[in-house]
This record gives structure tokens, sequence and C-alpha cells, in this order.
């Protein structure tokens, strides 16, 4: 997570208002790793400690929320864009500060989860226990059998990786507009792996969507939908890996 004004860290796990958080700043009520803050103070609550009243202060477990939205294209998976371009959290109006988990390209649709867990962000994009990730492609041209065991075997990207096996089977062929579709299974998240992957076998990618991560589904919401994830969907995700 991105450093944080110690004042808004404080009024969101509750302590109080964030100008009253600022006089407790001022008058030298907050410790931060041991040491009395002062006012302009950043913290990053995943690595900093923070005290008031010599008591840890965190956000409560049922303080967290958990967010799926289906992703439209054209917006860029990031907090604050330096190009003021729309980003994924202008489409969720809420007073929370939340993250995307894992990242969706610009110009890829489809499942994103946001949280402000940042427990849960560690534990699902850590490459260790990568969660499965299910991607419909669209592709120019048709695609061979041999091309999809390829994919399924792994192929090399970025001149030198192989992918992990994968799964990878053939949804559509459409001869007449020349064009196939691909359902691609990963566990892994390299940057823009499943276009590279797609290339990689000589195949231009006319559309890329993410339906599925872990057992959750997208299909359901519009484009540009969301809703809050359910405990059960937030357990199945973390033990699916
Ligand atoms: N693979 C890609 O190429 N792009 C994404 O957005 C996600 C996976």
């Amino acid at each position: 997570m991105e450093n944080i004004r110690l004042q808004k860290y404080l009024a969101e796990c509750g302590i109080a208002s964030r100008r009253k958080c600022e006089e407790l700043i001022s008058n030298g009520k907050i410790k931060v790793n041991g040491k009395i803050a002062t006012l302009g103070t950043k913290i990053n609550p995943q690595k900093d400690k923070v005290e008031f009243n010599n008591k840890n202060v965190k956000l409560e477990k049922d303080e967290y929320i958990y967010i799926l939205l289906n992703k439209p294209i054209g917006v860029v998976t990031t907090v604050s864009d330096q190009f003021n371009r729309e980003t994924v959290i202008d489409l969720i109006n809420i007073n929370k500060r939340i993250m995307p988990v894992g990242r969706l390209d610009m110009y890829t649709s489809g499942a994103l989860i946001l949280t402000n867990d940042g427990d849960f962000i560690y534990k699902v994009t850590h490459p260790k226990h990568e969660i499965k990730k299910t991607y419909t492609v669209t592709l120019k041209g048709i695609i061979s059998s041999e091309e999809i065991q390829n994919l399924r075997n792994g192929v090399k990207i970025d001149n030198e990786y192989i992918t992990k096996p994968a799964k990878a089977k053939i949804l559509k062929i459409d001869n007449e507009k020349n064009i196939s579709r691909v359902e691609i299974t990963i566990h892994e998240g390299k940057n823009r792996q499943v276009r590279k992957m797609c290339e990689s076998i000589g195949k231009k990618v006319i559309a890329l969507h993410r339906s599925k991560i872990g057992p959750i589904e997208v299909k359901n919401l519009k484009i540009g939908e969301w809703r809050y994830l359910n405990k059960t969907e937030i357990k199945q995700i973390l033990e699916n890996n």
C-alpha cells in the first residue's frame, strides 16, 4: 500500500475526526514506530506501527471490504493516475481507501478485486500462491490444436521465461470472420502475460477479458458495475491456490 497521511489513517481507524486527529498529532499523543509523530508524517499501514495511548492503532478486521468490479476497457488499474486518466477507483464511489488486487491492462476488461485488506493483497498476489485466473481471449486468425497445446505446455515470453503449465481450450472458431475465441487459465501474473503468450504462438489479440478470479465469476455484473464479495467468496479465493 502507498504511504498516507497519519491523520487520515487515524481517522479511518475510528480514533476521531481528521481534524481532531491532527490535534492529537500536534499535541504529541501519537507515536509511529516508537517515536512521537509530528504533523505531516506519512505512514505505510502495512509496515509502520502506530500507537495512541500506548495501544496499537489498526483497522478492525470487520472494517475490511472486498469488491468485485467488472472493469471496462480504457480504465487504468491504479489508485491515482499521473496522466489524469479514469481509474478503477473512480468507478467505485465509496468513502474507503481501497486498492486493486493485482492489475488488468488498460485494454483488458473483466474481474478485478479491490480491498483495503493489505494481508489479503499480499496473499493473493504472492508468486508462491498465485491464485488461478481465467481469461477469454479473442484472437485474429484460426488457432490450431497444436498452438493450443503449446499454450498449455508453456511458451517463451520476454525472450527467456517459459510460462508454467496452463489450461487452454477453444471456445469458438469463426471461419467467416477469421477469429478464434479461447479460454486460458493461468496461475501466474507476469506483466501482460496472456497477451505475450498469444503473441508467442504468433496470434494477435483482438480482445481480452478476465472472466474469473479463482472460482469467482464476473458474468453477473455488467461492464463497469461492482458488488461486495461475501465472506464465503473471500474464503474460497484464499483457499483456491
Ligand atoms: N494478461 C494480460 O496480458 N493482460 C492482463 O490485463 C491480464 C493478464
